[in-house]
């Protein structure tokens, strides 16, 4: 696997038409695969999946599955966390250098010695991490229960929270703790989607509902702004990906802005195609998630590559801490 930010060139050169449509169904059949795609994956892999949602859901979709095979269309970790739930089936993941910048943020030797300097701390890590970081924490989360997660730890007890900075913000403010200690580390494109840009937005948009992922940047600004008046408190949603889709379907509003990846757009305007969607940053594409491209999902089915490891014993510590996020918060949003 490959997460840093250097060029990587993906697999190309194949149209999602028919025919490919076809030669993936017929391939996943015989393979006895299930297609897993998330929330940001281009529309013809998540028009293609036989589920596509967020984190949270994709990972009980694995869990759950009778299918002896997973295709994961979504980046390492996530192929990764199916693999440490169902060891016994095979995992591929179309293209494994589909890394995550997030993920990369923290070593499973910098959160030991960070345990060494918090000891008796409870160590809660996003999903979006290593297998070996899995491994060295109590309680996983997603973005979709992440205050749940961290509201289930007795008041008394100090929490170390990582990777992401802005999770842990929000998961600060909304559960009022101030024993959490949050790790530096953020999403390339999530980070890159600011709070300057949002109030603009915002302001050119006054009646639009504010659909916004918790890794975002703009996440404290668009707080900050409902709490000075600038946009009503009720129009601010900080939603995973898949409580999106549930939003949308709820919502009033007939213009949303939305922050966070911008392959998210598709699932939202499937669900509510009489609202007008907009991304807060059009820019905001992952490139890792954008590696399973047609052309690598059909490279994956034929020749049933790239299989994703995790070596047993990391597996069994990891799936204590996965097992935990999975049993808390509420049902992923998953189709
Ligand atoms: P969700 O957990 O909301 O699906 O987000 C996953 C992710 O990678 C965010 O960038
Ligand atoms: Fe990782 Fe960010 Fe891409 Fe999500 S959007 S997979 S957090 S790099």
């Amino acid at each position: 696997m490959t997460s840093t930010l250097q060029e990587l060139t993906p697999y190309t050169g194949i149209e999602p038409d028919a025919a490919w449509a076809e030669e993936v169904r017929e391939l996943a059949r015989q393979r006895d695969a299930v297609l897993l795609a998330h929330n940001y994956q281009s529309p013809a892999i998540q028009d293609i999946a036989d589920h596509t949602g967020d984190s949270l859901a994709l990972s009980r979709i694995a869990a759950a599955s009778d299918a002896s095979t997973i295709v994961f269309c979504g980046v390492h970790f996530m192929a990764e966390t199916a693999k440490i739930l169902a060891p016994e089936k095979t995992v591929l993941i179309p293209d494994a250098r589909a890394g995550c910048s997030l993920a990369d943020s923290i070593t499973g030797a910098q959160l030991r010695a960070w345990k060494a300097e918090h000891p008796g701390a409870v160590v809660v890590s996003y999903v979006n991490t290593t297998a070996e970081v899995k491994a060295e924490t109590d309680i996983c989360c997603t973005s979709s229960n992440a205050v749940d997660v961290v509201a289930s730890i007795p008041e008394d007890r100090e929490v170390l929270f990582c990777p992401d900075q802005f999770l842990g913000a929000h998961v600060k403010r909304e559960t009022g703790r101030d024993n959490i200690h949050v790790w530096a580390g953020e999403c390339h494109v999530h980070a890159g989607i600011n709070g300057p840009e949002l109030a603009e937005r915002a302001a050119a948009n006054p009646d639009a509902d504010l659909f916004i992922h918790p890794e975002c940047g703009c996440a404290t600004s668009a707080l900050y702004l409902a709490g000075e008046g600038t946009v009503p408190r009720e129009k601010v949603k900080i939603l995973s990906t898949g409580d999106m889709v549930h939003a949308a379907r709820d919502t009033k509003a007939k213009t949303v802005l939305v922050a966070t990846e911008i392959g998210m757009l598709h699932q939202l305007r499937k669900a509510a195609p009489e609202i007008d969607f907009r991304a807060v940053n059009e820019r905001a594409s992952c490139r890792y998630m954008k590696m399973i491209t047609p052309a690598a999902l059909l490279r994956s089915l034929r020749e049933g590559v790239d299989e994703v490891h995790v070596d047993l014993e990391t597996a069994a510590r990891a799936r204590a801490s996965v097992q935990r996020m999975i049993e808390i918060g509420q049902p992923g949003g998953g189709e």
